[in-house]
């Protein structure tokens, strides 16, 4: 692939887990993409520091600063596109977005969420799966739209929810695989290979593949 690489605006709040996974797969040279900028809401976020170990520029934009949230959103906006980025990657950002924001970057904005969506949105997506008593958990990266962790998705990993499990082990077991399907959806985009459909996210050239996870197994 020539030319230049889709720059990417990574919005954080916290430890930064996912953007070091989309970190490590450009490093790799699994990702065509660049991470031109790395937003937090939160001056103390660990994200931050992983950024600026890489060398990538990070920012705290304080919304306290701010007399409303769409001006808070309006600076971000601006520091995003000051440096062309072309797909901002919602990275355990805790904010939620407004109509101004989503619909000034539309199908622009993507967003990882810890359970299998529609099920168990908002926050705790792990604990509401273990406290609903399913047998299969798992992530969802999917496009933004006006409504919270709702947008048409674009790729999806299961995982099994198991006996003993509490909040914490099972919230691992999603992570590894959320660090698998945030690289590999936004080398998707970047590939041009996404094409939304309604509410159906068409997966250009895609192998297709027909197995299931089932939990419990059905032999043992
Ligand atoms: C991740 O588990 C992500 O799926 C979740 O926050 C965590 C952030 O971890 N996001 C949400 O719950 C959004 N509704 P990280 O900072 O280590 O990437």
């Amino acid at each position: 692939m020539g030319g230049n690489p889709l720059k990417l605006g990574v919005l954080v709040s916290g430890r930064g887990s996912n953007l070091q996974a989309i970190i490590d797969a450009i490093e790799r040279g699994n990702l065509e993409a660049q991470v031109a900028v790395v937003i937090s809401d939160k001056e103390d976020a660990f994200a931050l520091e992983r950024a600026r170990k890489h060398g990538i520029e990070a920012l705290f934009i304080d919304p306290k600063a701010y007399s409303s949230r769409e001006e808070h959103e309006k600076v971000i906006g601006d520091e995003l596109e000051k440096r062309g980025v072309g797909l901002i990657c919602l990275a355990g950002y805790m904010r939620i977005l407004s109509e101004y924001f989503v619909d000034r970057f539309r199908w622009r904005i993507i967003n990882i969420h810890p359970a299998l969506l529609p099920s168990f949105p908002g926050l705790h997506g792990q604990k509401q799966a273990l406290d609903y008593g399913v047998k299969i958990s798992g992530c969802t990266v999917h496009f933004v739209d006006e409504k919270t962790d709702h947008g048409p998705i674009i790729i999806q990993a299961a995982v099994p929810v198991l006996e003993d499990d509490n909040e914490d082990t099972l919230a691992a077991r999603i992570l590894e695989y959320e660090h698998k399907i945030y690289p590999r959806a936004i080398q998707l985009f970047a590939q041009g290979r996404l094409e939304i459909e309604g509410r159906r996210v068409k997966v250009r050239r895609a192998p297709a593949h027909t197995w299931a996870v089932v939990n419990p197994p059905l032999e043992g």
